[in-house]
């Protein structure tokens, strides 16, 4: 194991991912190690979240541990305390730190000054690593395996961190076609991130086209409304990329539908009945998930 995690880039082989995906499956299936006992994990928040803090923090009691949450307006960042401070101090009081940050680059530098281990629960809109460890640990567990695999990656591709983290994984993979949605001020090549020149890419005018390709899995996310840069303006997804639930309905009998959430207009709850709908068992993986990745950061030392 890594001493922090900071970037799903980490994972350098399929094997290794699969590997710990076997390790999950076991927590999944056995009673907690209690290995955090004795142990607290500090909390920091500096962006709103429910899913991710939740499940780390829900993930650490179960594990026999203590939580410190620590929201930002509630630190001395909000005197002007330095971030690199913050984490020094975090560092002699806790036994592992999970942050999240408004700004991309913040978690690789917090891993330079860590004395214990730190884990990117998302900076700015850079990488959300344990998001997309879930997201292909879900993958994983509804086929049994990860290729061939076809995705449609729905939303904004350029701001959202949980695709971005999400492509590093599946550039583990070469059997993958990736089918994209997206308009163009909101497009991100994926080819810039999975540093792959053989992989397959076909961008879609609408939801129905989309669909019509049958993908196993479509990955949908939100406007990524809050990192706008000036210049970019508001920009909305067209409602022809939303999908609905006569689009669930005409995918694969097999298929899944995706979403880290939190959901907007893209994704109707209508489809929460459809046994396509996997997003709510995303959410229980990702404890599954944050539970093996502590278990196996607390069980060794930090050496900075
Ligand atoms: C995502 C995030 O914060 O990046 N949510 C999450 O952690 N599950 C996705 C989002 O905010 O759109």
């Amino acid at each position: 194991m890594f001493q922090h995690f900071i970037s799903a880039s980490q994972f350098t082989s399929a094997t290794t991912l699969e590997e710990f995906f076997v390790a999950v499956r076991k927590t999944e299936t056995s009673s907690p190690s209690g290995v955090a006992c004795g142990k607290v994990m500090a909390s920091w928040f500096g962006e709103a979240s429910t899913r991710t803090r939740v499940s780390f923090e829900s993930a650490m009691y179960r594990l026999g541990g203590n939580v410190i949450y620590q929201p930002h307006m509630a630190s001395s960042l909000a005197k002007g305390e330095s971030w690199l401070d913050t984490i020094k101090t975090l560092g002699e009081l806790s036994d592992i730190i999970v942050a999240r940050t408004p700004i991309e680059g913040d978690a690789a530098n917090a891993a330079v000054v860590s004395k214990v281990p730190f884990v990117n629960a998302g900076d700015g809109a850079g990488e959300h690593p344990t998001q997309a460890l879930l997201d292909m640990y879900t993958i994983w567990k509804e086929f049994k395996c990860i290729e061939p695999l076809s995705i449609g990656l729905v939303g904004d591709l350029k701001y959202g961190r949980t695709i971005h983290s999400l492509l590093r994984l599946l550039g583990l993979y070469s059997r993958v076609t990736y089918h994209v949605l997206c308009p163009d001020r909101l497009y991100l090549d994926p080819r810039e991130i999975l540093k792959r020149s053989d992989i397959q890419i076909r961008r879609h005018a609408c939801m129905d086209d989309l669909v019509k390709t049958g993908p196993m899995v479509v990955y949908m996310t939100r406007n990524q409304v809050e990192r706008r840069e000036e210049q970019t303006g508001m920009i909305y997804l067209p409602r022809y990329h939303y999908m609905r639930r006569e689009h669930a309905d005409k995918l694969p009998d097999d298929s899944i539908i995706m979403h880290p959430f939190p959901r907007g207009p893209e994704l109707t709850p209508e489809i929460d009945s459809s046994p396509k709908a996997a997003y709510w068992k995303q959410v229980k993986n990702g404890l599954y998930v944050r539970m093996t990745l502590l278990q196996q950061l607390l069980s060794q030392e930090v050496q900075n």
